[in-house]
C-alpha cells in the first residue's frame, strides 16, 4: 500500500513538471575558465527553479578544486575524452583556432539514461525558467544570428541515443564539419532544420547572442525585454574581463567586447555573489589558479590607463572588423542616445 503510494505520487510528480529523472540540461567544460561559465549557468538555472537534473560533461584537465565545485552545483559531473576536430583551415575562417574541442559536446548523445535533454553552451545564462524547452522535440534550436537558415548549437534540444551518438561521428568523419566545430556537424547532420518544420526552431529569445543587440538594434528595444537566455557569442567572454564586486564595475579590453553591458553585469554579479564563494570554499585564501580569480581590486581597476581617442576612420574600420566599443564610446546608451536624437 506504501509502495503504491509512492509510485502514485512520483507519476504524479513527473505529470506536474515538479520533478523529473529522466530529461536533464547538459552543458561542456573542457577547462577551468569554461568551467566557470558553466557554474554560473548553473546558478542560474538553479535560481530559476527548473524541475530538470543538471548534467556537465568536462575533458580531464578541469582542475579537482573547479569539479568539486562543479559537484555542488550539478547533478552529474561526468568526465568525457576531448574530441578536437584539428581542422584549422576551417576554424581560422571564423578566427576561432580554439573550437576544435567544441566537438566534445557531441559526447552528450551518449547520456543515455535521460530521455531528453537540452544542452547549453557555458557561455550561456538563464534569465527565467525555460523547462517547456522539454516539450520540444530533437533537433530544436534557434537561428544562428549570423546565418539564420543554421540553427546556432550553443541551446539545443536533444534525444540522447547511441546509435545517434554513431551516426553523428560516422558523418563527422565522412563529411567533416564545413566551421570546424559542432556546429558544423550538427547542422550537415541535421541538414533540413531550415526548411522541414517550424515547431524545431526555437524562438530567438531562448539563444540571444549579444551580437544580434548590435546588429538589429530597434529589434533589440523591442523584443530584447522577452530574453530568456543569454548566450555571450564570440572570442570574448564575460570571465575575460574583470570585476571589482564592491565598486560593481566591470574592466577588460573593451574593444574587443561583443556583449551587452547589462547582461555582462547580469553574470558578474551572479559569479560574484553565488559562485567566488564556493571558490573560496575550496582554495582557501589561497587565489584562485587557473583563471579562477574573482576579479581586480578597485585600485587596480583606477589604475588602468584611458583608452586613447580614436579617428571615425579608425572608429568605422573598427565597427566593420566586428570590434565596436561596446563598453565605451559604442555602449548600448550611447547608441541609443543617438537614435533618440535622430528619431527628434
Ligand atoms: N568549450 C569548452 N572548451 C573550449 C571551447 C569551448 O568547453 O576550449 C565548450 C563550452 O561549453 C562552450 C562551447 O564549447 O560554451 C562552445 O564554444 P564557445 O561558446 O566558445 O563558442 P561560441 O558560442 O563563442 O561560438
Ligand atoms: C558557434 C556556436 C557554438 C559552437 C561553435 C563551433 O558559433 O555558438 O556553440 O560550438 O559555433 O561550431
Ligand atoms: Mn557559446
Amino acid at each position: 500500500m506504501f509502495s503504491q503510494t509512492l509510485i502514485v505520487l512520483d507519476l504524479a510528480w513527473q505529470f506536474d513538471g515538479t520533478f523529473s529523472t529522466d530529461q536533464a540540461f547538459v552543458t561542456l567544460a573542457t577547462n577551468d575558465s569554461y568551467a566557470r561559465g558553466a557554474m554560473v549557468l548553473g546558478k542560474s538555472l538553479r535560481n530559476h527553479k527548473t524541475a530538470k537534473k543538471l548534467v556537465i560533461l568536462i575533458g580531464p584537465q578541469v582542475s579537482a578544486p573547479c569539479k568539486r565545485v562543479l559537484q555542488r552545483i550539478f547533478d552529474e559531473v561526468r568526465v568525457v575524452d576531448v574530441l578536437d576536430s584539428g581542422d584549422t583551415a576551417h576554424l581560422s575562417m571564423m578566427k576561432r583556432p580554439d573550437l576544435g574541442v567544441t566537438f566534445t559536446k557531441l559526447h552528450c548523445w551518449t547520456l543515455t539514461h535521460f530521455s531528453k535533454c537540452v544542452f547549453m553552451d557555458a557561455d550561456t545564462l538563464v534569465l527565467s525558467n525555460i523547462d517547456e524547452l522539454f516539450d520540444r522535440q530533437e533537433l530544436s534550436a534557434a537561428p544562428d544570428p549570423g546565418w539564420p537558415d543554421c540553427f546556432n548549437s550553443g541551446v539545443f534540444v536533444f534525444c540522447p541515443s547511441m546509435e545517434t551518438y554513431g551516426k553523428l561521428l560516422q558523418y563527422s568523419t565522412e563529411h567533416g564539419s564545413f566551421d570546424g566545430g559542432d556546429q558544423g556537424i550538427l547542422n550537415g547532420y541535421f541538414g533540413d532544420w531550415a526548411t522541414a518544420d517550424i515547431s524545431k526552431h526555437l524562438p530567438f529569445i531562448y539563444n540571444l547572442s549579444s551580437i544580434a543587440i548590435y546588429t538589429y538594434l530597434p529589434a533589440f528595444k523591442q523584443y530584447g525585454g522577452n530574453a530568456k537566455v543569454v548566450h555571450f557569442l564570440g572570442q570574448t567572454k564575460p570571465w575575460s574581463y574583470t570585476f571589482d564586486p564592491k565598486a560593481k564595475r566591470i574592466s577588460g579590453s573593451p574593444q574587443e567586447a561583443t556583449s551587452h553591458p547589462s547582461f555582462l553585469m547580469d553574470w558578474w554579479m551572479l559569479y560574484s555573489s553565488a559562485v567566488v564563494p564556493l571558490l573560496y570554499e575550496q582554495y582557501g585564501d589561497q587565489p584562485f589558479h587557473s583563471g579562477c580569480v574573482e576579479g581586480e581590486s578597485p585600485s587596480q581597476a583606477q589604475s588602468q590607463s584611458p583608452q586613447p581617442l580614436m579617428s571615425s576612420e579608425e572608429r568605422k574600420e573598427r565597427w566593420e572588423q566586428g570590434q565596436a566599443d561596446y563598453l565605451g564610446m559604442d555602449s548600448f546608451d550611447n547608441i541609443q542616445a543617438k537614435l533618440d536624437s535622430f528619431l527628434k
